[in-house]
């Protein structure tokens, strides 16, 4: 069975004595996790290696990046390269989030290059992907999932799209409160398995792991991880509590 996963992003919050008494909570609560289940927490930057430390304790616990520069080394101050978090171990990185696209401009192109520095340096790329409220009101998300999938993945050949992992976020859901349907977030997560088939075929379609995030919370985890084509979540604000991302991480598909 393909992976099930449960993020964390925690975004640009939390000192690192926050995020360390966070961590320690949330491995104390020892949660027997299965073979195909893993748990993965986004820091900041400054804080990869001793989470790393903590994480590294816990089976099945993944320390990530929440981002990686598109150029592999040089005059670029301020970022940070796939190749440093290589050099640290670092084994994911978060790539496009909205957020990112939103704020620092991030194209679909620009995507492409990050997603190629991590494949380049052994990292394995969580994409984000997801629409604004004015497309899902338009009922145009199909499209504009599918374009974004396009530009951003459709060069990468069979071998690596395999085990791939993805994440809709939908941006309308993200720390709003208001969270997509698990009907909004199946329909969308059959949708986005089809395009892979069509491209790659269903098998290794059927090897990517789809997280749903925007507004995962303890209280309604199980019913969208439920979902036959929702393979975890990518969690913000719920993954900065320690009671509330364990039972998000106990809410996973065996
Ligand atoms: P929230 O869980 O706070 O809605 O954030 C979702 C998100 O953006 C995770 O990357």
């Amino acid at each position: 069975m393909r992976k099930q996963i449960a993020a964390a992003n925690w975004k640009m919050n939390l000192t690192l004595a926050q995020g360390e008494e966070l961590m320690n909570e949330i491995v104390q609560a020892n949660i027997n996790m299965e073979k195909n289940q893993e748990a993965i927490f986004a820091v900041p930057f400054p804080y990869l290696i001793t989470n790393k430390s903590i994480t590294d304790k816990a089976k099945n616990f993944i320390t990530a990046a929440q981002n990686c520069a598109s150029e592999n080394s040089g005059a670029y101050t301020g970022e940070v390269s796939c190749q440093m978090l290589q050099s640290i171990n670092i084994k994911y990185v978060l790539i496009g989030h909205s957020e990112r696209r939103e704020y620092y401009n991030e194209t679909n192109q620009v995507l492409v290059k990050k997603i190629n520095q991590a494949l380049q340096n052994n990292l394995k790329p969580i994409f984000c992907c997801g629409e604004p409220l004015l497309v899902r009101q338009a009922e145009t998300q199909n499209a504009h999932i599918e374009m974004q999938l396009q530009e951003s993945l459709f060069h990468l050949s069979t071998e690596q799209i395999k085990d791939f992992v993805i994440a809709y976020e939908p941006i309308w859901a993200i720390g709003t409160g208001l969270t997509a349907s698990s009907a909004q977030a199946q329909n969308m997560h059959a949708h986005i398995r089809n395009v892979l088939a069509n491209k790659y075929g269903q098998e290794i379609a059927n090897s990517v792991s789809i997280l749903y995030g925007g507004s995962v919370k303890a209280a309604n985890a199980v019913e969208i991880f439920s979902q036959p084509d929702v393979d975890g979540g990518l969690v913000g604000g719920a993954s900065l509590v320690a009671n509330e991302f364990v039972e998000i991480i106990k809410s996973l598909k065996k």
